[in-house]
Order: structure tokens, then sequence, then C-alpha cells
């Protein structure tokens, strides 16, 4: 958990010009961390992830046995377990991270050690029946805390379940497929809108086999592990506020190399030119399944335009939605958010807190249960924004107050090292004053 709140002001820029490459994606470190611990041998991983929220999954892999040391050059070297993970006598403490609970309660349901999994005041709030439910229908003993953490985990032996999840959501993906690893026959999940496939591509790198079809993935259980030496992409969720912010600057130039492609992860590139944004793709190249590949933004001279995001594209842009409502009052015509009522339940109500904050910036914003109106052509001003302690809200509402009036006083701004701790000091970095 992150200790003091502290407060940042962010101030007007006059433009956002340089070259940036990024810390490694989010998502796929917490799932390099995870099957590193279950598999053989050893994995060294480059560009791991530099937020607290990969540190909770290390730290829990850690617990399980696995060995983790840091290397020269930011290099991280996990030796695995081999599938034997140790009793821990203190509970797995998932920190702030939704990612590490759900998927760490897939990855232990084969194991008979009986396991607690806590997290701080936010992730104790967040829906886990969502998980329990499949993992318990294979075998597992799980028992929530009135559908939340506190989990209590006991494994065992797990039999195959073919699972249509109920919400879009890659982490319940990912916890069944890593079940279904450790089961008797072979697990099929089937989901709707595609959500992010980096568990199955992570799995596959680590030596497993999974059957992909348009809308269902399969996995045979028995199969066993082997470390990897990989590079994580830069990750994508992160460069959306810098993207964002080159969007909003006639004259703008970013480039972000080496930045994680997966197309499952980069609908924000066809939503920014949507809007009129001019995005260019160089150097494309795929590392263990992952594509990798350079982005130049250069903004529209005559602004924004708008656009309406609904259906399958909310899930698939659900870390990017803060963002895009944030920059939305400088577009033209607006944006409108639909069928995104996960962001209710994600670190903080995010379709609440985006409302009061561009509220406190003088926009005007209706707010529905499950997304939101941004009308366009609106100049807001600075303000007092509060984060939740929601990292994405902290690094959504410094972007909008880069072309507001007066300075913005970001408070809890500390939030944003969940996933990106070198937020600020890189938006410095690309600021032109
Ligand atoms: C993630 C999936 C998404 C996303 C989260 C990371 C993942 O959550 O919001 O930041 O790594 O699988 P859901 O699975 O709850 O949609």
């Amino acid at each position: 958990m992150l200790a003091t709140q502290t407060e940042r002001t962010i101030r007007p820029a006059r433009n956002i010009l340089g070259s940036l490459r990024l810390p490694g994606d989010k998502s796929i470190s917490h799932r390099y961390a995870l099957l590193s611990a279950l598999a053989s041998g050893t994995t060294k991983l480059t560009n791991f992830s530099t937020g607290a929220d990969c540190a909770s999954s290390l730290a829990c892999a850690e617990a399980l046995g696995a060995k983790v040391s840091s290397l020269e050059n930011g290099v991280i070297e996990i030796t695995g377990t081999g599938g034997q993970f140790q009793a821990s006598a203190v509970p797995l403490d998932c920190g702030n991270s939704g990612s590490t609970m759900r998927m760490l309660t897939g990855l232990l349901a084969a194991t008979p050690h009986a396991y607690t999994l806590v997290g701080d005041e936010s992730l104790s709030r967040r829906p886990m029946e969502r998980v329990r439910k499949p993992i318990s229908q294979m075998g597992a003993e799980i028992a929530l805390t009135d559908g939340h953490a506190p989990i209590t985990i006991r494994g065992g032996k797990l039999k195959a379940i073919d699972y249509a999840t109920p919400v879009p959501s890659a982490q319940v993906k990912t916890a069944v497929l890593f079940a279904g690893l450790q089961a008797e026959g072979t697990t099929t999940v089937r989901e709707t809108v595609r959500t992010r496939d980096h568990g199955e591509l992570a799995l596959r790198a680590f030596g497993a086999e999974l059957e992909r079809r348009t809308d269902s993935v399969s996995i045979k259980g028995g199969q066993s592990l082997q470390g990897i030496e990989a590079v994580v992409p830069g990750d994508i969720s992160s460069a959306a506020f810098f993207l964002c912010a080159a969007a909003l600057f006639p004259g703008s130039n970013l480039v972000l190399d080496a930045l994680g492609l997966n197309p499952t992860r980069a609908t924000l590139l066809d939503v920014l030119t949507a809007l009129g944004a001019h995005i260019g793709v160089l150097n494309l190249e795929e590392k263990h399944g992952e594509l990798i590949g350079t982005v130049q933004v250069n903004a529209p001279a005559q602004g924004l335009t708008g656009t309406t995001i609904s259906g399958g594209l909310a899930a698939q842009l659900i870390d990017e939605l803060p963002v895009l409502a944030a920059i939305a009052p400088y577009t033209q015509n607006g944006i409108r958010i639909r069928d995104a009522k996960e962001l209710r339940v994600k670190e903080s109500d995010r379709i609440a807190l985006v409302a009061r904050n561009l509220r406190a910036m003088g926009a005007e914003v209706e707010e529905f249960e499950d997304g939101l109106d941004v009308p366009g052509g609106q100049q807001l001003h600075g303000a007092e924004i509060h984060s939740g302690g929601d990292h994405r809200i902290a690094m959504a509402f410094s972007v909008a107050a880069l072309r507001a009036e007066g300075e913005t006083l970001i408070q809890g701004a500390e939030s944003a090292a969940i996933s990106f701790p070198e937020f600020y000091d890189l938006l410095e970095q690309i600021a032109e004053r």
C-alpha cells in the first residue's frame, strides 16, 4: 500500500514534444511473474513493470517459494517452484492489485495448502464472486467475505470446465486458464468480447499448448511450464495518457518506442485516429507472441472531432476510458461512453469520479449507470482534483490539466505509482511550457 497522500500541481502546457520508452506492460508483467513461479527453471525478465501492482505479484510469487532477484540493468530473475508452492504462514498481500488477486486464485487452485488473499481498502471492496464461481466449480474450496476479499482458498484435485464468462474480464479468463492448466481434462473459456489475450500468449511462451477459436480458448491440463527469457513491451495503457495529451496540441510530436501493440490492447490508436489524430506505427516485431512497435502521434490542426464508445469497444478500452473522458471537453463534438458499467468496480467508481472531477474543472457532463456523456467545445479551468486513490484518475486529470486555464492540484497524486511511478517526471519531460 502506498503510504502518505501527496498532492501535485500541474501547470498548463503549450505543446507536447519528445521521444520516450516506457516501463513494461502491467498485464504482461503480472502474468510472467505468476507463471514463472509455477514453472520449472529460471525466468529472466527485462523491462518488468515498475508499478506497485506488479511488485505485489512478485512478492506473492516469493511467498509461494519462488526465488526473486534483481540483476543489473533492471533485469529480474525468478526461479520457479516447478509447481510445488510452499505454504505461507502469513496472508498473501495483493495490495491494490485486482489482477494479482484474481489470477492467484486460479494459480493456487490445485495446491493443497490453505491460503488467505488480502488487499488494501479499495481491493477489499471489489467483486470476487466472478472468480470464486468458476474456480470452485473446478474443485477448489474458496470462501469470500461478503463477495469480497479476504479470500481463503484450499486447492485440490481439479476437473476441467467449459465456462462462459458473464462479464468480459481478462483477469477471470486468465484465472480459469491457470487453473485449467492444472486440471484433469480440457478447460474451455468462452467470451462474447475478445478481452486482452496476454494470459494465452504468456502460457504459450512458457511452453503450454492452447487452442484458440473465434470466441473461446481451450487448454489441456497436466502440461508443465519452463522458465523463459523475455523483454516486456512498454505499457500501452500508461502510454495512453501521453498519447491523449499529444492529441490535444496542434503541432505536437510524440514518439514512443518499443511499445506493446497487441491488437487486443491497441484499440486506443483506432479511437485517436477516428478523432482525427495522425498515428504512425513503425518497426513492428513480435516477441513471445506479443506485438511491439514504435508509435508516433501528431494532433490534427483543427482539433479532435468526437466519438461514441459502446458495446465491445468499451470492454477493450476499459483502462483508457478515464483519460478519454477527461480530454473529451476539448474535442469538437464530445465523447459518449456506454456499456462501461465495469468502470464502477475498478480501483474506484471511475464513472462517478470522472464526472465529479470534470465538473470541478467547470465542465458539463452527464452521468449514466454505464457511462458518461461529455459534450465537446468546453474550456476547462484548473481545480482541485481528487484521485480517490485511483492511479488512472490521477493521471487522466493531469492530462486534462495541460489544456486548462490555470493550475490544477491533484490530491492523491502518489497513486500513479500503482501502475506508472515515472508518470509525472516523464510528463514534465514532454510538456513544453
Ligand atoms: C486486466 C484486465 C482488466 C483491466 C485491468 C488489467 C488484466 O480488468 O481493467 O487493468 O491484466 O487482465 P478486468 O479483467 O476486470 O476487466
